[in-house]
């Protein structure tokens, strides 16, 4: 974090939104009426899990990256029935809860639960020889990552699924300005507390003096790149300490947070290949705003 805000411009990787506090406002943004994303999603798995179980076939491992609260997995579990259910998540009590809870309402089901950072490491806390490894990768988490790097992290998947794997991942479509404006932009404000929470986590845990009110959630489409970009803009020139560092700010001038790049079908398939996929089936909602991709790690 202290190298981002020395940078120019100065960024912060979305991974660190993911404290305790960051995790629970995640939640609340995944309810609100705003972002489509999570609805989207929900639906398609919803309507079509016992296809996506038929084509992965019972007794997978199933691993799933980012997560968080494991609650869209729980529409595929009865349908899938799997030999285990790997969560994994940088977040690591609301991981460990969200584990525990699932493992108490699946009795039947192994649950291997681990902390990691993904974008590092790929390490499988528990895997039988040959077992069929399914990777699940909601909430187009995937969009966090800049283009030059999704070809690279697809590719450290398909590498950790091997030949008989396959990857089943949520993608959110490009659409219009003013619905992805709305879903970054709620009318409650969770968003931008959840942009803020970024300030208060320096604070609380780096002896941060980042005043919350002197700065202000910013999220737009970048139409040409393709991405929502979030922000938080310093409403006034000032010096922010953090333990033993100081950061000058312009008034106007921003901290990157989070790009959320968005994808058309045939783009989104076009990527897959390229590490190393087989783009077999894609479906989206009934409004064409989100999608989920089946793709087999196999040789092409
Ligand atoms: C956008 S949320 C999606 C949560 C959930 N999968 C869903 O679809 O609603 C991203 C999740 O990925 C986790 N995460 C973000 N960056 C990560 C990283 N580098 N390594 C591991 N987990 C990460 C966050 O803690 C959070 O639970």
């Amino acid at each position: 974090m202290l190298e981002g805000l020395r940078a120019s411009p100065k960024r912060i990787a979305p991974k660190f939104f993911y404290d305790a506090r960051g995790s629970q406002l995640f939640e609340t943004i995944c309810s609100l009426p705003e972002y489509y994303l999570t609805r989207a999603e929900t639906e398609i798995l919803g309507v079509h899990a016992r296809e996506i179980s038929d084509l992965i076939g019972p007794g997978c491992i199933l691993i799933e990256l980012g997560s968080g609260s494991s609650h869209k997995v729980r529409l595929l579990l009865e349908a899938l029935q799997p030999a285990a259910y790997l969560p994994m998540d940088i977040s690591r009590d609301h991981l460990l809860r969200a584990a525990r809870l699932l493992a108490a309402e699946y009795p039947w089901l192994e649950v291997h639960a681990t902390c990691i950072d993904y974008s590092r490491q790929l390490d499988l806390p528990y895997c039988p020889n040959g077992t069929r490894k399914i990777a699940f990768f909601p909430g187009s988490s995937i969009g966090n990552f800049e283009p030059g790097e999704t070809v690279a992290f697809l590719r450290n998947i398909a590498q950790m699924l091997q030949a008989n794997g396959a990857l089943l991942i949520g993608v959110d479509l490009k659409k219009d300005a003013r619905t992805l404006h709305a879903a970054y932009n709620d009318s409650r404000g969770v968003t931008a507390q959840f942009n803020l929470n970024l300030l208060a986590r320096i604070n609380r845990e780096m002896e941060g003096r980042f005043i919350l009110d002197d700065f202000e959630h910013s999220a737009f489409y970048n139409e040409p790149l393709g991405r929502i970009e979030m922000h938080l803009a310093s409403r006034c020139r000032q010096t922010v300490q953090v333990g033993a560092q100081h950061f000058g700010f312009a008034r106007g001038e921003t901290v990157h947070t989070e790009n959320s790049y968005k994808f058309g079908l045939d783009e989104f398939r076009d990527i897959a290949r390229l590490a190393g996929f087989r783009p077999l089936r894609a479906w989206s909602d009934s409004h064409g705003l989100f999608s989920v991709h089946y793709l087999d790690a196999g040789p092409l």
